[in-house]
């Protein structure tokens, strides 16, 4: 076969431009794209760097769930489409788990979306609620993947100061009477990325209040629900009296399981929203691969042992990092949950400026608090994403510069 006239024959320049849709153009900029760039310029230079940048769990998949994967990838059952919503004994299981963990019950058939990850469905929310002209409240820092749905569905958004001397809680009564209008869904993510902060049953409480005051959903997303501290178990916000009748809850298997490459989430709560992202999901998918959704369901149902272990090192870590950073006079609020830690930037830097410092001088990524939003200046990210020596090693490094 003579394959130079096909694969290898140069082509004449493309005559016709491609003109992307104005969404296309309009979305936010990745943040982060840069960091990524940078560090990796580092270690192609060939220097050890300990990267606290990203959000990405380190540790594998429980093996209990990848055999359960190995099984169902030799049933034909699985290597046909699946139902349109996804298969029931998945929404039961994560509707039995969160009878077990919260006490909340949830109808596996009505009050259940399967999503490709929590992040496909944090962005479908706005597509399935907002219209040019409508706002979304959104916390400032906060999630990226908020800005991206809004951005799509042409709304705007209205930012909520998460402050420091308020528990990294939003304070509903600033917001203007122009917003409040306007608003028709809202975002709360607790235990919170960035600032590692956790919400009491109290704050869902006041939530539910103020959205049924406004005709507001609620979507609350707790990606991070099973990583407290301190013997503090995260509250969900389906655990607040009339949740269900405001809003929904993302909860994913991504930090739970350290399936972050499997990507299998849950919409759960209000029965209206969720027929919306199910109807919208109709339009995108065929519902995840079967053999993904009965391992996803084995791991809901089986012992919880490897989810507990990780809280608990997670929390191992959380008290190396501080009690690191503590010795070189790194004055910080240590996190209540998550992975993550939110450190007060110095003096004289810019959260991007110090940044680039402790890349280029101690070898250490951390994530800039801009990047989350106006109210995330002053501010640095780092994850509790590498064992404990080396989050030691990364502060022993960042002691050197002198810089506190
Ligand atoms: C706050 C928050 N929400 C949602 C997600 C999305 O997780 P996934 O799409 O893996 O379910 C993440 C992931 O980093 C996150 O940090």
């Amino acid at each position: 076969m003579d394959t130079k006239s096909s694969a290898f024959t140069v082509r004449p320049a493309q005559r016709m431009t491609v003109r992307p849709a104005q969404r296309m153009t309009e979305l936010p900029a990745q943040f982060f794209a840069a960091l990524v760039r940078k560090a990796n310029e580092q270690i192609a230079l060939g220097h050890d760097v300990i990267n606290l940048g990203q959000g990405n769990p380190d540790q594998p998949t429980p093996p209990r769930i990848v055999r359960a994967l190995q099984e169902a990838a030799e049933n034909p059952l699985y290597h046909k489409y699946p139902p349109f919503s996804g298969f029931a004994f998945l929404k039961e299981a994560i509707a039995r788990r969160y009878k077990l963990d919260y006490g909340v019950t949830l109808d596996p058939e009505t009050e259940v979306a399967i999503l490709f990850g929590g992040k496909t469905g944090l962005v479908e929310i706005s597509q399935c609620l907002l219209d040019p002209g409508d706002v979304c409240l959104v916390p400032d820092p906060g999630y990226p993947d908020y800005w991206s749905g809004v951005s799509l569905a042409g709304a705007s958004m209205a930012f909520m100061p998460l402050r420091e001397d308020n528990g990294f809680l939003p304070d509903y009564t600033r917001l203007t009477p122009s917003e409040l209008t306007r608003a028709k869904l809202m975002f709360v993510n607790y235990p919170n990325n960035p600032t590692a902060a956790a919400a009491p049953l109290s704050f869902y409480e006041d939530t539910v209040r103020f959205a049924e005051k406004h005709g507001i959903v609620v979507a609350s997303d707790f990606a991070y629900g099973a990583i407290g501290f301190d013997g503090r178990k995260p509250v969900s916000f389906l655990q607040a009296a009339g949740a269900k009748d405001v809003g929904v809850e993302y909860y994913t298997m991504s930090k739970t399981y350290n399936m972050a490459g499997w990507r299998v989430g849950f919409a759960l709560g209000n029965r209206e929203v969720i027929r919306l992202l199910n109807l919208m999901q109709d339009h995108y998918y065929c519902s995840l691969f079967g053999g993904i959704q009965a391992a996803a369901a084995a791991a809901l149902t089986g012992p919880q042992d490897s989810v507990d272990t990780l809280r608990a090192m997670y929390e191992r870590r959380r008290n190396a990092l501080f009690g690191a950073l503590t010795g070189i006079g790194w004055q910080a609020k240590p996190s209540e949950g998550s992975f993550f830690a939110w450190l007060p930037v110095p003096k004289g830097y810019t959260s991007a400026e110090l940044a680039d410092r402790l890349l280029l001088e101690a070898k250490v990524v951390v994530a800039p608090g801009i990047g989350f939003g106006d109210n995330g200046e002053g501010y640095v990210r780092l994850g509790l994403l590498a064992p404990e020596a080396r989050l030691e090693e990364a502060v022993a490094r960042i002691g050197k510069l002198g810089l506190f």
